[in-house]
């Protein structure tokens, strides 16, 4: 298993593009299912996740050509709606083919998901919501198998609300109700820019959604058969770029533009930015990150966007690691999403767990250790730590990183990190 060794070196200067957003390629390449034309997908990253999606859709019987940054999916009608344990497992994101399925096919058998290590992540509303347009669901042997009406007709529009909002869930709603006969209303939807993009490329396969992105979304809903292809290139990676401004902010006197990144998708998290000390500017198309002095500390909750993003908690509680003071980090989202904690404090990071909050005290300095973390973005802020402990880390199981972070080692080397990935370490 490959790891990563980093030599914390000083602040780190220069440019770093920005890749396009994992969430929301994973949604719009599963709305390919509901066209039975060839689709373009540009700005797509290369990353482990992606290459799951495109195995699941060619499982399901379409050609994928993944050359990123682009992935082509080849026409083709003769699907067969299921989707197996096996490539579910590897990520949960796959749910998102059963909205697609069923709308299209009229039936879909998905493996449901299972735990992972950040919670429990159950997909009831994703099934209620499937419930109400229609659909017939029964969960046997791991699998959800759900059928239109009267045995694998045409879904019905319907409202729908949803208890908590859902990224995935209001995802698959939104496929769904896209073939569905009639209007249907989704209530209290996640207001994530990804939900947003994929109403937009709903739209240009001809579909009728309006307020993707706010809380309630109209969706009119169209025949089978009658969604065309696309071709569409995708938005920036929030959170990517939220990662590398941290790491900027990492060391005083960091200074670093990041090519492409979008300020008005990272609201939440540039203001704790700011008010912790840090310099955050639009430079045209790109944003420039600058810390001049010390941090202070800052006090960050989790919340459904627009608040500060849960996949955003791990690396700024780094960042709160070696401010002054005393910040409280509370995590509301996922009920075990600080795995990356206890590897901190073998860093020397003072930090205390009380439930779903972390009470850090900023110490002067963080020293190397070889860590490791069942996530992704704790993975990536355990890299981010690396920068500026003494000595050299060592982030044990990268391949969490490689679901989310395209070519981090070659980004982070380019703006002055010593950085290295070691091919086959000890796991
Ligand atoms: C999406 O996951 C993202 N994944 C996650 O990205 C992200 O952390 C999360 O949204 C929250 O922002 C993708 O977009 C592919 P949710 P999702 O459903 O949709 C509960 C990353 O690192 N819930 O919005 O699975 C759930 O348990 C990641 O890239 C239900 O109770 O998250 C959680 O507490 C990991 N029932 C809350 O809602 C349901 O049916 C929000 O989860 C669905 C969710």
């Amino acid at each position: 298993m490959d790891a990563i060794r980093i030599r914390g070196n000083g602040p780190l200067r220069g440019t770093v593009r920005v890749s396009g957003a994992k969430n929301a390629a994973l949604p719009i390449l599963c709305a390919t299912l509901l066209s039975d034309g060839a689709s373009r997908l540009r700005n797509v990253p290369a990353l482990r996740d992606i290459e799951t999606t495109a195995a699941l859709l060619r499982f399901l019987g379409r050609g994928v050509d993944v050359e990123a940054p682009i992935v082509d999916v080849a026409a083709g009608a003769d699907v067969k709606p299921e989707a197996p344990y096996e490539l579910v497992k590897q990520m949960r994101a796959s749910v998102l083919v059963l909205g697609p399925l069923v709308a299209r096919f009229g039936r879909a058998k998905v493996s449901l998901p299972g735990g992972c290590q950040i919670g429990a992540r159950p997909i009831d509303q994703h099934l209620k919501g499937l419930e109400a347009l229609g659909c017939r669901i029964h969960i046997e042997r791991g699998y959800v198998i759900a059928e239109g009406p009267g045995g694998g007709g045409r879904l019905k529009g319907n409202e729908i609300y949803f208890d908590i909002p859902t990224v995935t869930g209001t995802e698959n709603l939104m496929m769904a109700a896209a073939l569905a006969k009639g209007r249907s209303t989704l209530v209290n939807c996640a207001r994530e820019p990804e939900v947003e993009e994929l109403g937009r490329v709903l739209n240009k396969m001809g579909a009728e959604v309006e307020g993707a992105g706010t809380d309630v979304i109209h969706i009119r809903g169209t025949e089978r058969g009658e969604l065309g292809p696309f071709d569409h290139a995708i938005i920036a990676d929030r959170i990517e770029a939220g990662t590398y401004m941290v790491a900027a902010a990492i060391a005083e006197g960091g200074d670093v533009v990041l090519e492409g990144a979008n300020l008005d998708d990272m609201e939440a998290l540039v203001v704790k930015m700011r008010a912790a000390g840090v310099e955050v500017a639009s430079e045209g198309q790109n944003v420039r990150v600058h810390r001049p002095g010390p941090l202070r500390a800052v006090n960050v909750t989790t919340a459904p966007h627009p608040g500060f993003p849960t996949d955003m908690q791990a690396q700024f509680l780094v960042l709160m690691c070696t401010a002054r003071g005393e910040s409280v980090i509370s995590e509301t989202i996922f009920e075990n999403r600080f795995m990356h904690v206890p590897e901190l404090q073998r860093m020397g990071a003072s930090v205390a767990l009380r439930g779903n909050t972390a009470v850090v005290q900023g110490v002067d300095k963080l020293y190397g250790a070889s860590v490791m973390a069942t996530d992704l973005r704790a993975s990536a802020s355990l890299v981010v730590a690396g920068l500026v402990a003494e000595d050299e880390t060592e982030v044990r199981r990268v391949y969490h990183i490689d679901r989310g972070y395209e070519h981090i080692e070659q980004k982070l080397r380019s703006v002055g990190a010593k950085i290295e990935r070691v091919r086959g370490a000890e796991a």
